[in-house]
């Protein structure tokens, strides 16, 4: 890897694990979700680094996916299970990590932390991908818990948040191998038993996929900061709404965009059954010696 490249991946590594210190310190029962998300994105940019996505707050059985509204009245309570997952770019190159506070001591938190950890400890130039998912599945199995089935660890790179390779949290014959430099992601979700994610509302997320002629004034401003200014990354309507453009005419231009194929969504993603989920990533850069760019500097 170039030399820039990896500063890059390492500037963004250090802002959130340093965001993430931050959070700790502040995140109590009573502050609005809301309030939580404005902080670590403004925090995020005050560092030097980009929002490489809206950051997302997944309470309970909310596992992916959902990003405050402009006006949330969310609150975080005690003993809820508060997913945050932030990903932060510099010129492009994308650090995802993520975390769970909960005010109670919560053994799901703390399975899903050692299964991280037995995920990183595995990686090395050459291992299959099978025996990253299988050191992940084992440490959370052998806590007396199941993981989200389908939902999965992942490559990043320039402007990529979710790339090659594919890394399940289950055991499986991937003959896949990680290589030198690559970067990827581990992201195990843990839950009771096993379980899965279905799509659900709210619709908060877009990202742009191609262009198209729109006929719509706040359509076509929409879809030019969606490719010019988000690089085809994921936005909000929050930072919509910011931009000064009406609620209602961001929900009319979205959905005429997203039918278009211009755009597309990020339905929220809950565990089907109701399951409270507890969620760990890092970011991670593949050699002999694993760099955690991620983890908070000691
Ligand atoms: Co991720």
């Amino acid at each position: 890897m170039e030399e820039k490249i990896l500063e890059n991946y390492i500037k963004a590594g250090r802002i959130s694990g340093q965001i993430k210190a931050e959070v700790l310190q502040t995140i109590k029962p009573g502050m609005k979700i809301l309030e939580l998300a404005e902080f670590i994105e403004k925090r995020t940019l005050d560092l030097g680094g980009k929002p490489a996505f809206p950051v997302n707050i997944g309470i309970n059985d909310i596992t992916a996916h959902y990003t405050p509204k402009a006006d949330d009245a969310t609150v975080i309570k005690a003993g809820d299970l508060i997913k945050i997952d932030h990903g932060v770019h510099v010129d492009g190159w994308v650090a995802d990590m993520a975390y769970t506070y909960c005010t109670d001591k919560n053994e799901m938190i703390k399975a899903v932390e050692h299964a991280l950890n037995e995920g990183i400890k595995a990686i090395r130039p050459g291992v299959k991908i099978s025996e990253v998912s299988r050191a992940i599945n084992d440490a959370v199995t052998s806590a007396g818990f199941g993981v989200v089935v389908n939902l999965t660890g992942h490559g990043l790179g320039q402007y990529v948040i979710h790339g090659p390779p594919t890394i399940p949290n289950v055991k499986n014959e991937s003959a896949d191998v990680l290589k030198e430099g690559d970067v990827i992601a581990l992201e195990p979700f843990v839950c009771e038993k096993n379980g899965y994610v279905k799509e659900s509302e709210p619709y908060e997320i877009y990202s742009f996929m191609q262009p198209k002629p729109v006929r719509l004034p706040e359509a076509r401003v929409i879809l030019d900061t969606a490719g010019n200014e988000y690089m085809g990354m994921p936005f909000c309507k929050r930072w919509l709404v910011k931009k000064g453009i009406s609620p209602f005419k961001i929900s009319f231009a979205l959905r005429q965009l997203e039918t278009n194929e211009a755009l597309k969504s990020y339905p929220v993603l809950k565990e089907r059954s109701g399951m409270k989920v507890a969620q760990a990533e890092h970011t991670i850069v593949v050699a002999e010696k694993p760099s955690v760019i991620t983890r908070a500097p000691e």
